[in-house]
Order: structure tokens, then C-alpha cells, then sequence
């Protein structure tokens, strides 16, 4: 029999999970929640862990009532051993790493840990250093991590249990889901697991409303449209309810202003109005119409009014009464109590080995092998050096001129002789090209981050007045290990900022961006480099 494909997997994104786990992970709440629902103790018992030296761990570093909550009842279900880090009094207030720190409780027999912060991606990162860590102490198990909300990236299990309750209300149907998402969009995590999460539906309509202030960033809404929903916007709850095509479910945020800047907060009052539900909207909703809410919401001033809660309407008490049952059914396959009848396609990691993003071009076979094309030093031909050429095909010579000046002091060649042009192709398209006389002896190393600074160059090395060696080059799948990359995002792990020393890394998506690995954010290929960020970005 195959190995429960859950056992240890952490959750820090959505997307840790596959289609068809996620699929599989809403079944066995309905199981679960229905056996709650009889009393069938008979299949509560076949989720529980059991075991009272099964550490779930809590760290909030963030306020929290119904996550922690859920999961710590969650957690005594299962007749687990639970501890909370009293944040306040630990030793994160001496200085001490967030490294350190879970290492070191990893090797107190704790096996999940449950972390919120504001911290981006840290969950992520955490899970690839207790691993080190546990290897390199022999501990019998690695721990896993549950990502409990970081920062404005991501809420996974929250996502979790909004799909579960959309299921609820849909028959456990798969095939289509229309929900308008009211609110806080730009601040929301649980909006932005969103845009990866509601995957598991086959044909998805997702409606924002949020007046500009608040809108979705724009990553997300790109994300969305690339994973085949159809997405529109609108301003105001009026706006949306002034055309004819309204969801049956809405999914409100509160405003996070505890995230929001002073130009922001002022406009408060205003921004409030255009997403809260007013009672002569009753007459333009549809008959069966659910309204759903991660909470908590504010006293004054919820988006749901009180007025709702003994309405029909009311969807999202049920919401967080089934975050309880959601993180039973995600304990107990973490801990493989539950998880092997599942048949679906076990998850694949994707695999960047085989991609070459530097390719060496076989001169032989050139019509121009050995030909020097105009390459020269001011006006004399370069005999020896480097030439990379069409720099930024296509931009503005402004641009180009800029990233050639990145180019060469990352690469360090912005000390010798030589020199940037930029010229103008017969299809009218502006590129820049840099040489540089000399001895250059490039390591692959160099010719990596060559590819990731200049993707779709050429780089001729001359020697003796002829092209010797040419490489043109790709987007590379992943770029790290480069001590100048920068993630932009000031709250992400990896920002030198947070002072964790830990490294940046990107990934390449879909339509050409880099997303950095620990938080998501989306940069061009230009704006991973530190020294490229223009200030104030
Ligand atoms: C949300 C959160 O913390 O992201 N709450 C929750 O977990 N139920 C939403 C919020 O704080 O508004």
C-alpha cells in the first residue's frame, strides 16, 4: 500500500495541498461533521490522533480568537498534547531567531506547529529549517507547519473551511461556484488565498467589490484570471447591485485597519459605506442568498449588520462552527490518523533541473561564425572581451539605458573600459548592447546571474577579433542564491529588514514574473535585485 501522502506535509499556502487533496480533505469533513452531528463515536474515533505525547504546538504572534480557538479544541479532540508560546514572555523579545526558536521546540516532542504572524512566508521557511534541523539531530520525526495567517499573504485553513461551507450550500458540488467577495480586498489574507484556493471548483465567477482604496492587488486578480475564473470588480455594494448579475454568495472582510496607513484611515467613514450591507438593499438581493464572513467584525461598525443575524442570510455563524470541524479533519491527516484511502494522484514537486536557461550556440553552424558585427571599442574593434546584446529588446531607451547600469554593477564590469550603446533595430525596436574589452573569464555562476539579469540576451565572448563563444540566454525557472536579491515586500521573512538572514529565492510564473518563494509577491525580473528598487516602491 502507498504511504499516507498527508502524514508530516505542512500547509503554509493553499497550494501545498493538490485539487484533488483539497477535494478529498471536504469529503472527510462531511464525514466528520456528520458523525459529530449522531454521535457516532465510532468514526470520531477513527479521526483521532490519540496520543498524548503528540505535541500541537500554538504560536500566535498575531491577535487571534477563532483560529487558535478552533485549533486548540481541535487539538483536545484528538486527546493531543497542546501548548501555547506565551509570545509576551518568550525569548523572541531577547532578540532571539524565529529559527532558534522553533528549532529548539521542535525538539520537545512537538509535532504541528500552528503559527500566525505578521511575517510573511514564515511558515514556509520555518518548515525547510526544522527539517535541517531534525536531520541534523536525529529527531524521529520532522515537525509540520500550519500557516494560521501571515501577514496580508495567506490564510490557508481558513480558506478551507469557507470552501467547506460554500459545499455545504452548493450539495458538495464542484463543478461551478458565483461569489461576490465584499470588502478589504487589498488587506484581506483570506481573500487572497482566494486566488489559488477556489481552484477546486471547475468553473468559477468571482465579483470584487471594494471602492480603489481597498481593491484586490493587482498580483492576485492576475492570478485568478490565469487560473480561468471570470473576475469583475465594481466600487461600491450599490454599484454591484445596480446591474443585473448578482451571486447568491457573498463573502465580506472587514476593514483591517490596523494595517491601514493615516491617508487611508481618513477616508474611513467613506470607504466603509460603499462595502457595508444597508437595509434597503433587502429588496435587490435574491431569494437564498448566503452571506458568509471569516470574523471577526467590528462592534460599531460591521459590514454584516446584527439586523442579518436571524436571517436566512446568516451563513457565517455555521462558517466558523465548521473551523473546528475543518482543522479535526487536518490534525488527523498531518498526523496520518486519516489519509489512506485516499486514491488520488499523489503531489508532485515541480523539478527545475533539466531546464536550460543558458544556451550555448553552435557557431559552425552560423552563416556569421567568427565575424565580428561592428563590435568596437569607441572606434576601433574589439580584439578581446565581451559583448551582451539585445539588452531589453523593445523598451525605452530610458529603461534600457537604466537596466544596462544594473546590469553592469551587479555584474561587476562597471569599473573598466568600454561602454553602453543602444540602437535601433529595421523592425524599428529600440536594444541596448554593452561591451567591454578585456579578459573576461566567466564562471557559470556569473553566466547564471547574467541569464537572470538579462534574460533573452546574447553574451559574445571575443577573443583574437572573433566571436569565440556565444550564449543566449532564458528566464531562469528559479533565481537564488545571490547575496544581492532583495525581496520588495518589507514584511516578507526574507527582507533584510526582519534581520533572519535568510536568503532570498524566486520562482518563475506563468506570465513571466518572479514570485518570491516565501510570500508570493510578484517582481519583474528587474526588481529582484536590491540595487535596482527605485526608492519609495
Ligand atoms: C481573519 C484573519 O485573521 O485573517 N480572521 C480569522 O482568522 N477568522 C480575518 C480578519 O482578521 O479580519
Amino acid at each position: 500500500m502507498r504511504e499516507n501522502v498527508f502524514r508530516g506535509r505542512s500547509l503554509t499556502v493553499i497550494e501545498d495541498f493538490s485539487i484533488e487533496e483539497r477535494r478529498y480533505f471536504f469529503q472527510k469533513v462531511r464525514e466528520l461533521k456528520d458523525a459529530y452531528e449522531k454521535g457516532d463515536e465510532a468514526v470520531l474515533d477513527r479521526f483521532r490522533i490519540n496520543d498524548p505525547d503528540f505535541g500541537v504546538y500554538e504560536v500566535f504572534l498575531e491577535d487571534s480568537t477563532r483560529t487558535k480557538e478552533s485549533f486548540r479544541n481541535a487539538a483536545k479532540f484528538h486527546h493531543a498534547k497542546v501548548s501555547e508560546l506565551m509570545t509576551s514572555s518568550s525569548s523572541i523579545n531577547k532578540g532571539e531567531s524565529y529559527a532558534d526558536t522553533f528549532n529548539m521546540l521542535s525538539g520537545y516532542s512537538n509535532r504541528i506547529f500552528i503559527v500566525r504572524s505578521k511575517v510573511e512566508g514564515l511558515t514556509r521557511y520555518l518548515d525547510e529549517e526544522c527539517r535541517a534541523y531534525s536531520q541534523r539531530n536525529h529527531l524521529p520525526v520532522a515537525p509540520a507547519f500550519i500557516n494560521a495567517g501571515d501577514g496580508k499573504h495567506e490564510h490557508p485553513t481558513q480558506e478551507l473551511l469557507d470552501e467547506f461551507t460554500f459545499l455545504e450550500d452548493n450539495g458538495m458540488d464542484f463543478s461551478k461556484l458565483h461569489v461576490a467577495l465584499v470588502g478589504d480586498l487589498y488587506h484581506g489574507r483570506t481573500v487572497h488565498s482566494k486566488a489559488d484556493g477556489l481552484k477546486v471548483f471547475d468553473n468559477v465567477k468571482v465579483d470584487l467589490v471594494a471602492p480603489p482604496e481597498l481593491a484586490m492587488p493587482d498580483s492576485y486578480v492576475e492570478k485568478m484570471k490565469e487560473n480561468g475564473f471570470e473576475v469583475r470588480t465594481f466600487a461600491s455594494i450599490d454599484d454591484y447591485l445596480d446591474q443585473g448579475d448578482v451571486a447568491m454568495k457573498w463573502y465580506f472582510t472587514r476593514p483591517q485597519l490596523e494595517r491601514m496607513g493615516e491617508r487611508i484611515l481618513q477616508k474611513q467613514a467613506e470607504l466603509r459605506k460603499s462595502i457595508t450591507f444597508r437595509p434597503e438593499f433587502m429588496s435587490r438581493i435574491k431569494e437564498g442568498t448566503k452571506f458568509y464572513h471569516p470574523l471577526p467584525r467590528h462592534k460599531e461598525h460591521p459590514t454584516i449588520p446584527t439586523f442579518l443575524d436571524n436571517t436566512p442570510l446568516n451563513a457565517w455563524e455555521r462558517q466558523a462552527i465548521n473551523g473546528m470541524y475543518c482543522r479535526i479533519v487536518l490534525l488527523s491527516l498531518i498526523a496520518g490518523r486519516c489519509g489512506d484511502d485516499y486514491t488520488g494522484p499523489a503531489r508532485t514537486l515541480p523539478d527545475y533541473t533539466d531546464e536550460e536557461y543558458i544556451v550555448r550556440v553552435d557557431l559552425s553552424k552560423k552563416e556569421d561564425s567568427g565575424k565580428v558585427k561592428n563590435y568596437s571599442e569607441g572606434v576601433h574593434p574589439i580584439d578581446n572581451g565581451i559583448v551582451i546584446d539585445h539588452i531589453c529588446r523593445g523598451e525605452d531607451p530610458s529603461s534600457i539605458r537604466e537596466h544596462m547600469r544594473l546590469i553592469s554593477t551587479v555584474l561587476g564590469i562597471d569599473d573598466g573600459r568600454g561602454g553602453e550603446w543602444i540602437s535601433r533595430g529595421s523592425d524599428g525596436q529600440y536594444k541596448g548592447i554593452i561591451f567591454r574589452p578585456g579578459d573576461y573569464d566567466l564562471t557559470r555562476k556569473d553566466l547564471k546571474r547574467l541569464a537572470a539579469l538579462a534574460p533573452h540576451c546574447t553574451l559574445n565572448i571575443i577573443k583574437d577579433g572573433k566571436v569565440s563563444a556565444k550564449f543566449r540566454t532564458h528566464m531562469p525557472p528559479r533565481i537564488y542564491n545571490f547575496d544581492d536579491l532583495c525581496c520588495a515586500n518589507e514584511a516578507c521573512i526574507s527582507h533584510p529588514s526582519q534581520g533572519e538572514g535568510v536568503g532570498s529565492m524566486f520562482i518563475r510564473t506563468a506570465d513571466g514574473h518572479y514570485a518570491c518563494a516565501y510570500c508570493g509577491r510578484f517582481h519583474s525580473y528587474k526588481e529582484i535585485w536590491a540595487r535596482g528598487r527605485k526608492q519609495g516602491r
